[in-house]
């Protein structure tokens, strides 16, 4: 006790001197000033989750643990590192997340009050360039209608056709590691077949592949920025995907094939077709969602395993433990930290109350490690039953792609069971420095044929 915290909630408090008009840690202060307030701290004063460094070292399940029990509904201060100089709202526990992320109403993936951003990262990005624009910060109508054209082209049934080509390209893709013997499970494995998949999937030819790899690792990685900070690197990485995907789209457009990028060239809503700008952002989100996210499940998945021989062996043996596995993986992994989204009208959450314009943080991570539904959380067990994590999120802006991530999954564990007998690490894992996406840089191997 002692430290101070700036909270809105229910605590009896003073004035708040970091809200006064005209004051933001960056200067940036897009919101009209309101009256905070400033209270003692309580068990939770010492967690700042804008500090990237503390995610570097592994994604701060203590925090949550502390979070998920003391302030479920916490209004994180704003802190050095904060985006746009102003605290968020974090939801810690499985229920209130659930809540909100079915309520797109009082809670917007675009914006709300009177703030000019947006969007569901804690830095608010601008309208009418990703708020409103991209498929994840649209809300309905416009989304579920751009929603519906996608739908069909990542339904189980046509994925099907896919699965046989995908079970190649796994046998390849893990022979060629067994083959180097040592390896960088994150890069070789990894990464490879959900960048081959979304290729083929976005009708992106597979030589170019690692180019746009290499442009989405810039963007999405915070290694040499803060939270809401753009370098010339990563503004570069940013726009040459966008110019990637718009000669992608005028090749699709004057020559279409089977592919996803071919039927949003030419489809239409309401008779007219998607803008240049919807489908330009819409590639970039594909190939980031799609590449980044699935990697990290499989390697924090894989880490699991290794720290676990047992559980190796006797999947080996038994493969109809392999779904539950994956559903375990993806719970444990949780590669999707968080979702914000903006309060469109005056609410309460708990016994908080919320504004119209204030941020809302999703922690999907935290979700599923809630005790109230998954007994002893901190354990990973592959025969969890029932298991219904959210690291596809929940409600209207449910993971799309998350038939796909699945069959990947359960493809390259199935190609790896089959041939790895040994994997060992032989090096200290390297963690992601974000908040955003719980990940892996690097992950040393040394793999053994079965
Ligand atoms: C293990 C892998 C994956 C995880 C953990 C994951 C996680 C998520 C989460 C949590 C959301 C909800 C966002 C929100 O509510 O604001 C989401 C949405 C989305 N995901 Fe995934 N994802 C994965 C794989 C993929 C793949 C492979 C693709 C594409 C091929 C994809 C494309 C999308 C898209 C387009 C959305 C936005 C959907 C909408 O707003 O309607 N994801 N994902």
């Amino acid at each position: 006790m002692g430290a101070v915290q700036l909270d809105r909630g229910s605590w009896p408090c003073e004035p708040n001197p970091l809200r006064r008009p005209g004051f933001g840690l960056h200067g940036l202060l897009n919101v009209p000033p309101r009256t905070d307030t400033l209270c003692l701290a309580g068990p939770v004063e010492d967690i700042d989750l804008t500090d990237l460094d503390r995610f570097a070292r592994g994604f701060p399940h203590a925090d949550f643990d502390r979070l998920r029990e003391h302030e479920p509904v916490w209004w994180h201060p704003p802190t050095a590192h904060t985006p746009d100089g102003e605290g968020f709202w974090v939801l810690s526990r499985y229920a209130d997340i659930v809540a909100v992320a079915g309520d797109s109403r009082t809670y917007s993936s675009e914006t709300g009050g009177e703030r000019r951003g947006g969007g569901t990262l804690i830095e608010d990005l601008p309208v009418d360039w990703a708020v409103g624009v991209l498929l994840n910060m649209m809300d309905d109508p416009r989304h579920a209608d751009v929603r519906r054209l996608l739908m069909p082209s990542v339904a189980p049934r046509t994925l099907k056709l896919i699965e046989d080509d995908l079970r190649q390209r796994a046998a390849t893709i893990v022979d060629a590691a067994l083959d180097k013997g040592d390896c960088d499970f994150l890069i070789d494995l990894a990464a490879e077949l959900p960048l081959q998949a979304v290729a083929q999937l976005l009708g992106v030819p597979q030589e170019d592949r690692h180019q746009l790899f290499g442009w989405a690792n810039v963007a999405l990685d915070y290694d040499d920025r803060d939270l809401g900070e753009a370098t010339a690197r990563t503004q570069a990485a940013v726009a040459e995907t966008r110019a990637y995907g718009a000669r992608l789209f005028a090749a699709k457009t004057a020559d279409p094939a089977e592919d996803l990028m071919s039927l949003a060239a030419h489809a239409t809503i309401d008779g007219r077709p998607l803008t240049d700008m919807e489908k330009a952002m819409l590639f970039s989100l594909l190939i980031a969602a799609g590449s980044e996210t699935t990697r990290n499940s499989i390697a924090v998945g894989m880490l699991a395993l290794i720290e676990r021989p047992e559980l190796w062996r006797s999947l080996h043996e038994d493969r109809s433990a392999l779904d539950g596995a994956v559903e375990e993986m993806l719970r444990w992994a949780s590669s999707t930290s968080y979702n914000r989204r903006t309060a469109t009208r005056d609410t309460t959450l708990g016994d908080r109350r919320i504004r119209a314009g204030d941020k809302v943080t999703l922690w999907w991570t935290s979700a599923n490690r809630d005790a109230s539904v998954f007994p002893d959380p901190h354990r990973f067990d592959i025969g969890r039953r029932p298991n219904p994590h959210l690291a596809f999120g929940r409600g209207g802006h449910f993971c799309l792609g998350s038939n796909l991530a699945r069959m990947e999954m359960r493809v390259l564990f199935d190609t790896l069971l089959d041939r790895v007998g040994t994997a060992e690490l032989t090096a200290p894992v390297e963690y992601t420095r974000s908040n955003k996406h719980t990940g892996v840089r690097h992950m040393p191997v040394r793999l053994t044929p079965r």
